[in-house]
């Protein structure tokens, strides 16, 4: 009997012990740590020895215990703390071949294409994928999880986030950074914040109202903190109202800690910091120190200190966070396995999310192909290598490669760093033969415009691909297609009408010949398996299901800033970009509210089927259904649009609620969603919070923001949400 106590009490005692929280064992920790211990959990290397001389860092020996990735952080094995092994990006682990193993990791699909998607599952199989390959190539972080808006379609890095609606860009997001931390990898919500364009990106002001911030860049980030709990933000290079980002109270401290109870770390971008004091703004820890004149959190920390301009409680408090937000993950008690990748698995979820992603711009009738096609001319585009990807510290090295790595030069310049594009395997022109068997295939690379009409002339149906590189670190001029292409195809399109386009671009494009083509496909970055994804949609093997998650504007002459700010500011030029400009009213908010036609708009697709959308009833409160049907004749899928259409008469365009659903001919669906008040309130600066009026809300159903079939009106009474 006695023993049989004893075993009980020991038990529950152990049970006590293990029930610990992530904060009470971080609070244990903290109590062993010295100073000095504190301090050299603050700041962190840039171990990417390779890049160096790109970046223009001076040479340095490797760092003990990096892998080789852009962080590290060096931890306490005495106290069970692990170094953070740090490594990019939003679309897969970037890891150069030199480093490690050599084998390359799994590309994902631009974030475009997930965002087209309008899929939740998608983004959480994506970053699953994402952090499970981290995981087996021996990282414990992965700095995935942008959610820029895109305020400005030459954005460079727009690619690699989400498009320009908050609740679409943020609950993607959110469940991207779920799947990545499920994996016991750490994911880092940025770029925090406002980070909207590249172009002077360290040396740009963004200026923008408290309430137009927080109804649209910062709601984007508030819904996928909440719905993602990522456990490390990373702030931006910019300044926010004349602050820089990473050393602005009001965005770290008052915003994310207090108001939306972020109680993980904030690391900085690397090179983002400025000063020692930046960590009483709220900043917790330095990145990439060699980017930095001093390391910041290292000797000038200890001094601010020890002269009480640092008070020992901030510091605690960015240890205990830092602590907390490994053992939440699950750093500490699940430490990276090493193992081989599974490309195949990992490859069908790119292609799959590709597939998803794809969007049918135009179709006169021409797609899908016919496996009986007999002449089939693929032009242009690297299509007979590989697909195009984005540029920067995103971009990843495809799995184990014959001996050259397809890479094109984009030339010196044009992108500050980065001046590579890396062409993911898996090259269009081999599964365009794939497909069609029967066929003669020939390719001609779009050179010369008049060698590729006669190749057109020649074939029953000519496809020619248009690649447009962006990259980290640059905004493009224009929205024009590059290096000829427009062309090429205007070409093309009139030695045989029976053209399609397939455009492999991070951004809208402009499109002077579409009233001479047939058919327009964007496939975004398409990614590892990007190939098999465009041939299969081509021939009608899936249905080209995307729908665009940002507007394709007709001209630059509409948006809020024609000419693209910072582009001759001089070197360190500190330059405002006034975002009040448009405020919260965002891409295809913008638009609206001004009667500017678009060229495509914003949740546009086309399908190889139809889709009716009825039934649609509101309330009570705030839940919403409706019924889908495919009143086609093939399998496809559709993303159902709610869109917020009036408030008191006012007319308004927001999305309000979205659903993907996949269809086989003649089925229906029911769907129901609740709606988020915020998406439909103010924020009210003066209360800090969101406040819904009383009155009548009118809403929209349909498949995009331009073409709105279902119409319902509801009251809804007055009510405050807090953040
Ligand atoms: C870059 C990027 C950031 C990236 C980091 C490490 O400058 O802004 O997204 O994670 O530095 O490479």
């Amino acid at each position: 009997m006695r023993l049989g106590l004893v075993l009980v009490a020991a038990l529950c005692g152990l049970g006590a012990a293990r029930a610990e929280t992530p904060d009470q064992r971080a609070k244990a920790l903290m109590a062993k740590l010295t100073l000095g211990q504190e301090l050299a959990l603050l700041h962190g290397n840039f171990a990417l020895r390779a890049y160096d001389a790109a970046y223009g860092l001076p040479p340095a020996p490797p760092v003990p215990g990096a892998l080789g990735s852009a962080g590290y952080v060096a931890g306490i094995p005495a106290l069970g703390i692990p170094a953070l092994q740090e490594v990019d990006g939003g679309l897969g682990v970037s890891v150069p071949p030199d480093a490690q193993d050599g084998h390359g990791s799994t590309p994902l699909p631009s974030g475009l294409a997930l965002a087209a998607g309008f899929d939740p599952a998608m983004a959480y199989a994506a970053g699953a994928m994402m952090g499970r390959e981290a995981f087996e190539r021996g990282f414990n972080v992965l700095l995935a999880g942008g959610v820029n808006l895109t305020r400005d379609p030459r954005g460079g890095r727009n690619y690699e986030y989400l498009g320009e609606d908050p609740l679409l860009a943020g609950t993607l997001d959110g469940a991207l950074i779920r799947g990545v931390q499920d994996q016991h990898v750490l994911a880092t919500l940025k770029h925090f914040a406002m980070n909207d364009q590249e172009t002077n990106r360290q040396f740009d002001n963004a200026v923008i109202g408290e309430a137009a911030f927080r109804e649209s860049d910062g709601l984007a980030f508030e819904i996928a903190l909440e719905t993602g709990h990522p456990m490390a933000v990373m702030c931006a290079y910019n300044q926010v109202n004349g602050q820089y980002a990473c050393a602005s109270h009001h965005l770290l401290d008052d915003v994310l800690k207090r108001d939306w109870g972020f109680t993980g770390f904030v690391m900085s971008d690397w090179g983002a910091v400025h000063s020692a004091l930046d960590i009483n703004a709220g900043l917790d820890q330095e990145s990439g120190e060699e980017f930095d004149p001093v390391t910041y959190f290292s000797t000038p920390l200890a001094v601010a200190l020890s002269q009480g301009k640092v008070a020992r409680a901030r510091v605690d408090d960015a240890v205990r966070r830092i602590l907390r937000a490994e053992l939440t993950v699950g750093l500490m008690d699940h430490p990276p396995v090493r193992a081989p990748i599974d490309f195949a698995a990992d490859g069908a979820v790119a292609e799959q999310e590709e597939a998803q992603g794809l969007v049918l711009l135009k179709n006169t009738g021409l797609l899908p192909l016919s496996p009986t096609v007999r002449r089939i001319a693929v032009i242009g585009g690297y299509a007979n290598a590989g697909v195009m990807s984005g540029g920067g510290s995103s971009d990843v090295v495809p799995k184990t490669l014959p001996q050259l790595l397809p890479v094109v030069q984009m030339g010196e310049g044009l992108a500050g760093i980065y001046t590579r594009a890396i062409l993911d395997p898996d090259a269009p022109l081999a599964e365009i033969e794939r497909q069609a068997p029967g066929a003669e295939v020939r390719y001609d690379p779009g050179l010369y415009p008049s060698q590729a009409a006669r190749l057109a002339k020649w074939a029953d149906v000519a496809v020619v691909f248009a690649p447009k590189w962006e990259t980290e670190s640059q905004d493009v001029p224009d929205l024009s297609l590059p290096a000829g292409e427009d062309a090429l195809i205007a070409a093309v399109a009139a030695a045989n009408p029976r053209t399609v386009v397939v455009l492999e671009t991070g951004n809208p494009v402009l499109m002077p010949w579409l009233p001479k083509v047939g058919g327009v496909v964007e496939a975004w970055y398409p990614g590892a398996e990007g190939g098999k994804a465009i041939a299969r949609a081509l021939f009608g093997r899936i249905d080209p299901s995307g729908h665009l998650p940002m507007s394709f504007p007709a001209s630059t002459d509409e948006l809020p800033r024609p000419v693209v700010p910072g582009q001759d500011a001089a070197p360190g030029q500190i330059t405002p970009v006034d975002y009040n400009i448009e405020g919260a009213e965002v891409g295809y908010r913008w638009f609206a509210a001004r009667h500017l036609p678009v060229l495509f708009p914003f949740g546009f697709g086309l399908s190889y089927t139809s889709f009716r959308f009825s039934h649609l009833r509101l309330g009570p409160g705030l839940g919403v259904s409706f019924d889908v049907c495919n009143t086609g004749k093939v399998a496809g899928a559709t993303v159902a649009q709610l869109y917020l259409t009036a408030r008191n008469g006012v007319a308004m365009a927001r999305l309000a609620g979205f659903a993907r659903v996949a269809l086989a001919p003649g089925e229906t669906r029911h769907v129901s969603l609740t709606l988020d008040p915020r998406v439909l309130a103010d924020f009210d600066v003066a209360a800090d919070d969101w406040a819904l009026p009383g009155g009548t809300y009118r809403f929209g159903l349909g498949d995009s923001a331009a073409d709105l079939t279902e119409g319902s009106a509801a009251h809804l009474r007055a009510q405050r949400v807090a953040p």
